[in-house]
């Protein structure tokens, strides 16, 4: 059985107090659902959040990390340093990070192989922009993203990867992908694996999807057999509604 995972990245969004509020909220949830709940608050919120769900069904994961062991990166943070404050698993590739930060599939291989040095587990993003998927070449850019960044690793290395399908158009825009467009590529994906690692690999994986999910469209998208949860950014903000979403399941 695949697990299933809704996984809230905050952005940059959340001082201390206000990350205080939102997980104090968060807690008087109740889950209904068997996902996994993940929360992804800014590097500075992380050793606080870390601590508040200490007790709780939650896991804080980090937005992004850098490649190298230690040295002369002024702003950036590694993955011992994550490590040390108890986050074990880390997002990279959010389509964000790739528009603004430069980031491309060869600087994310090397953040995967730093991430899975240290047993890290990764929400892995990728996803094809409008144009793209107007001139009909979704595919070809999601299956190049993901062989890219990961065609490099053993088959053992998938047990820490989580793939996030997260097309560019529907990311903070109101527009979803239909359930159709959403299962349809959760389905490429898989397949994309069981041809190079084989049906293990591909039948374990959990294959996420992003882009303007909310407690209105969640339970359709989430019912179709590829689609194995959701990383959310807008509806992850508000506790009731980021619930919603996790027992949409
Ligand atoms: P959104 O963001 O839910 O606000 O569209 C999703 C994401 O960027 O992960």
């Amino acid at each position: 059985m695949r697990k299933n995972i809704v996984a809230g990245n905050w952005k940059m969004n959340n001082d201390l107090s206000q990350t205080e509020r939102l997980i104090t909220d968060l807690k008087k949830q109740s889950k209904t659902s068997n996902a996994e709940v993940m929360i992804a608050p800014s590097f500075t919120n992380l050793w606080h959040a870390f601590e508040a769900t200490r007790l709780d069904d939650i896991e804080v994961v980090a937005q992004n990390m850098h490649f190298a062991e230690n040295g002369a990166y002024t702003g950036e943070v590694n993955a011992s340093m994550l490590k040390s404050i108890g986050v074990k698993t880390v997002i990279l590739g959010h389509s964000e990070r790739r528009a603004y930060f430069n980031e491309t599939d060869e600087s994310l291989a090397k953040k995967v192989d730093a991430a899975l040095a240290h047993d890290m587990r990764i929400i892995f993003c990728f996803g094809e922009e409008l144009a793209d998927r107007k001139a009909g070449n979704e595919e070809t850019i999601v299956g190049s993203q993901i062989k890219n960044a990961l065609f490099h690793l053993e088959a053992s290395a998938f047990k820490n990867i989580v793939l996030a399908y997260e097309p560019v158009w529907a990311i903070g825009t109101g527009e979803t992908a239909s359930p159709e467009q959403a299962q349809d590529m959760h389905a490429f994906i898989r397949q994309t694996l069981q041809t190079k690692y084989g049906n293990d690999v591909a039948d374990a994986m959990t294959i996420l999807y992003g882009g303007s999910v909310k407690p209105a469209n969640a339970k359709e998208i989430f019912s179709k057999p590829d689609v194995d949860g959701g990383l959310i950014g807008g509806a992850a903000l508000k506790a009731e509604d980021f619930y919603a979403i996790v027992n949409a399941f």
